[in-house]
């Protein structure tokens, strides 16, 4: 599918959102959008992930042939708010002919994973003697919930907006495809940004989270 690949396409174009490099001294009141906060804010470092991100992983079991009933993780590209502001919902932008669409019309539970690797200034994610991708230091993200459409007519303009900003192609995406804006319900989160084990996250936390 071309437009599926086209999707992917889209990895590796990040925003332009400047990062402090002192952020391991930064006190979790001084950080605005776009900063990173401090180690084991979870809540506050899962909102940053999510809202600087471009693109994640969308996580679905597949109805598939050949992949039924696998998990079926998809390159996505989204946006949760203009480049100053963050919902901490991802909108997403897809088309029924999309087989995650197909996979969560049947299972809407689906998770959307995020790293911090896909920033090109976060030293800790770049493969070294001392920083890897997998490195604890290096934040990997898990989104747990599902996806719902849009009804209201004021977020729909709104996700059109954040969604189209971000990710000017999109406007471009065939009319015969039916892409339409959809989003992620949070219902909670799963993170790991320090040696010792990941931990979860309330949807409640979450969503209090200055990003
Ligand atoms: C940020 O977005 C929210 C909608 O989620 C809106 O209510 C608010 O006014 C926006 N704030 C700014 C500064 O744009
Ligand atoms: C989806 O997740 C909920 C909550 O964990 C669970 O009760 C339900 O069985 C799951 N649905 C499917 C189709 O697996
Ligand atoms: C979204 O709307 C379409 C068309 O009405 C429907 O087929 C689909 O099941 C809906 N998806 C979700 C996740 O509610």
């Amino acid at each position: 599918m071309f437009w599926i690949s086209a999707v992917a396409i889209l990895i590796g174009i990040c925003s332009a959102v400047e990062v402090q490099e002192s952020y391991h001294v930064m006190k979790a009141a001084t950080y605005s959008v776009g900063d990173r906060p401090p180690y084991m804010e979870y809540a506050a470092r899962a909102r940053y992930m999510v809202h600087r991100a471009d693109w994640a992983i969308i996580n679905t079991v597949s109805i598939q042939p050949g992949m039924l009933g696998f998990p079926f993780g998809n390159i996505l590209s989204i946006s949760d708010g203009l480049v100053d502001n963050s919902t901490g919902i991802p909108y997403v932008y897809l088309t029924r002919f999309d087989v995650s669409v197909q996979d969560f019309s049947v299972n809407n539970n689906v998770t959307m994973t995020f790293t911090e690797n896909e920033f090109p200034d976060i030293n800790e994610c770049k493969p070294g003697k001392i920083s890897d991708p997998e490195s604890p230091l290096c934040s990997r993200l898990i989104l747990i919930g599902s996806m719902a459409n849009i009804t209201d007519a004021t977020e729909l303009e709104f996700a059109k907006k954040v969604l189209f900003t971000r990710h000017p192609y999109m406007t471009d995406w065939p009319a015969t495809h039916e892409f339409r804006c959809m989003k992620m319900i949070v219902k909670g989160a799963w993170i790991i940004d320090f040696f010792g084990g990941g931990v979860t996250i309330s949807a409640e936390d979450y969503f209090k989270a200055k990003p």
